[in-house]
């Protein structure tokens, strides 16, 4: 693995100049790479994954294009998009996405999805706390937002596990079968009581976080030397 960094100060973390790698005894988050594609597209066309998300892309080629707007919308500061990798595997067996929904990620909302084969092993929790500390450490969210169909009780309980509160419910917001169904709307609140510490606290550093020294201020690198950056953090 390359020489890793924790920093203690968030505000010198560009997250534009390249995500970090979030880790924990469990599971790795980090950037999507195009060899993620033929994988991650196979989970969402699973018949248990595809049934709770928006038509995704429908190839791997697709996919793979969809990975390169991951990247750039990401440089642009709109967007972060994270691989689940869990220990001891390189491949991503699922993904969590943080769309801004006003500047400076003040709001935003999360989607994610992971492999059936990986249901109930405790990754997913494991790399949501991850994820949760991300954005508030760095991201500095201040809320973020859910939306699960009404019938996904796996998906609902696993927000309510999270910490998510159940804010209440968006009418004929999804659409399956070409049939209109409610979907539950989850929240969570930076710093309100009752959030898990996950998202309630912050210590400061970028909990999990190794990373890459990449310079917080001063020239940015090229895309393409981004790109170089990622493709580099290979190992687990
Ligand atoms: C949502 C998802 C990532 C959660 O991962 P997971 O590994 O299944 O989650 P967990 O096992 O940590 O939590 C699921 C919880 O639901 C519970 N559960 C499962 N089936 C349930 C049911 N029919 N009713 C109520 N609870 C149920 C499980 O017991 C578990 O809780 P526990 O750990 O307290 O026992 C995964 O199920 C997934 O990818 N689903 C498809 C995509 C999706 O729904 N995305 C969200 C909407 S965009």
């Amino acid at each position: 693995m390359a020489a890793l960094e924790i920093t203690d100060d968030r505000s010198e973390f560009d997250w534009r100049a390249g995500l970090p790698r979030l880790a924990n005894d469990r599971v790795l988050l980090r950037p999507l790479r195009r060899s993620d594609a033929p994988g991650l597209y196979r989970v969402v066309r699973s018949s248990e994954v595809a049934r709770q998300m928006w038509p995704p892309p429908n190839s791997v080629q697709a996919f793979e294009r969809f990975i390169e707007w991951t990247l750039t919308e990401g440089a642009a500061g709109r967007y972060i998009c994270f691989g689940i990798v869990p220990r001891g595997q390189t491949k991503a067996v699922g993904m969590f996405e943080l769309r801004q929904l006003q500047p400076r990620f003040f709001r935003a909302e999360l989607g994610f999805f992971l492999a059936s084969s990986w249901w109930g092993t405790g990754v997913f929790s494991s790399a949501a706390g991850l994820l949760l500390n991300f954005a508030t450490d760095v991201l500095r969210v201040h809320r973020i937002e859910a939306r699960t169909s009404i019938d996904n009780a796996r998906g609902n309980a696993a927000l309510r596990k999270i910490g998510a509160k159940k804010e209440g419910i968006l009418r004929g917001a999804f659409m399956r079968d070409g049939q209109y169904i409610d979907q539950n709307l989850w929240g969570f609140l930076a710093g309100c009581d009752g959030c898990t510490d996950a998202i309630a606290g912050s210590s400061g550093a970028i909990r999990g976080a190794e990373r890459l020294k990449v310079p917080a201020k001063g020239p940015r690198p090229s895309r393409a030397m981004r790109h170089t950056l990622l493709a580099d953090r290979d190992a687990h």
